[in-house]
């Protein structure tokens, strides 16, 4: 008999700029799926980080299921009403469609979800970001599933030794690759080192293909029929008893790592664990933050949360983050603070640039070569 997970989350509002989803967001979704437990859900949890809302629903109906889909959809719309009348800024920004058609695939919000058997005992993490994209999972998924010195169960537990496969999309060609680790090691650092191209999936336990972790990567891809760039995202990850322990699960998070995101989603910058309490980015729209909600999921019910990172054993990560800030920031509109324009998530730089074009003069007493091998000064455009 198994159980879905399913986190379905969207932006639809910020008060003020994109800071925070306020309570009456939460509360519009609540009463949505209030309504449908025990007709669709089991149990739901609403939560938020920064100006994203994170449905945290279970049920019985398989991934990708339409009334789950619609469901969701439904709330995002009752809390798009909510933010539309208080002004709040960017009010309704995921909602690419004025319809819901079928999946919440392509219309603008992000999911995450799996399904399995319930275990004897059924710890998940659920992580929520704002001010950052699905790429942001890649190091630590790595370390969680693939290395000894985070999780010492990939050494200690016989059934985690055999290792972890992970499924990797190429967001640029669109397509996807599975790789064993740990035999498939290097390979797969050479693929998702590259945030430009390569994101993490899924991960699945080698030992019985068991799905171990999701993540939500909708809009790294062409979504609605246009680009309309990345998404701050969710993850799901299974802990304990032939999964890392969830302090294994939590600890790539101890020494912040950089990811894309921040001011425009435009910036790199620290990616901050905090609790539940400090999922507001402010200083510069940020640091990116992470939230981890831990449940036991019983007979198909949420129990919990434990809001993971509130505890005191991240506050020297959350004093690191800070300090990567301050260090990053420095650099002010200059590279590495500033994103490589193919990661921007504001693709208003070139309307900047496009002002200079035709400013532009030839370099004087310059061969320049140009494409089949032909020079300027072969065309005698120069001396
Ligand atoms: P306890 O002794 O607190 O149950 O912890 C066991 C454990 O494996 C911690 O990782
Ligand atoms: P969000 O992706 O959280 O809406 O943030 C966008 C932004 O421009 C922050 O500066
Ligand atoms: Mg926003
Ligand atoms: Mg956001
Ligand atoms: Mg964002």
């Amino acid at each position: 008999d198994k159980v879905t997970i399913s986190v379905i989350k969207a932006d639809v509002g910020g008060l003020c700029g994109h800071s925070l989803a306020p309570d009456e967001l939460l509360e519009a979704c609540e009463a949505v799926l209030e309504e449908a437990v025990d007709e669709i859900i089991l149990d739901y949890y609403v939560t938020r980080c920064g100006d994203d809302i994170d449905l945290i629903m279970s049920h019985k109906l398989g991934c990708d299921n339409e009334k789950v889909h619609k469901l969701a959809w439904d709330a995002f719309e009752e809390a798009t009403k909510v933010a539309k009348e208080l002004k709040l800024y960017g009010a309704g920004q995921d909602l690419l469609s004025d319809s819901f058609s079928g999946n919440v695939r392509g219309m603008g919000p992000g999911c995450a979800e799996m399904e399995f058997v319930e275990r004897k005992s059924e710890p998940i993490v659920v992580f929520c970001c704002d001010k950052t994209d699905p790429t942001a999972f890649n190091y630590p998924l790595y370390k969680m599933f693939a290395d000894p010195f985070n999780t010492a169960g990939l050494v200690f537990d016989p059934s985690m030794i055999s290792g972890f496969k992970f499924e990797v999309h190429d967001i640029v060609g669109h397509k996807k690759v599975f790789l064993d680790t740990p035999e498939e090691m290097y390979m797969l650092l050479a693929l998702i080192g590259d945030y430009e191209k390569y994101a993490i999936k899924r991960v699945y336990r080698r030992r019985d293909n068991e799905i171990a972790a999701v993540v939500s990567t909708e809009k790294l891809n062409y979504i609605a029929g246009e680009y309309v760039g990345k998404d701050d995202p969710v993850a799901i990850v299974r802990a304990q008893s032939g999964f890392p322990a969830v302090g294994e699960v939590l600890e790539p998070f101890a020494n912040p790592h950089f990811v894309p995101g921040w001011m425009r989603g435009s910036h790199w910058g620290p990616l901050m664990p905090v609790g539940e309490e400090d999922a507001t980015p402010t200083r510069f729209d940020g640091p990116a933050r992470i939230i981890a909600l831990g449940f036991q999921v019983c007979d198909g019910m949420l129990i919990g949360p434990n809001d993971l990172f509130a505890d005191k054993g991240f506050d020297k990560a959350r004093e690191k983050a800070l300090e990567m800030a301050d260090i990053i920031r420095r650099m002010g509109p200059f590279q590495p603070h500033r994103l490589p324009a193919t990661m921007m998530e504001y693709t208003t730089v070139p309307k900047v640039l496009k002002a200079l074009e035709d400013r532009f003069i030839p370099l004087e007493g310059l061969e320049l070569v140009e494409e089949g091998g032909i020079t300027r000064k072969d065309r005698g455009e120069v001396e």
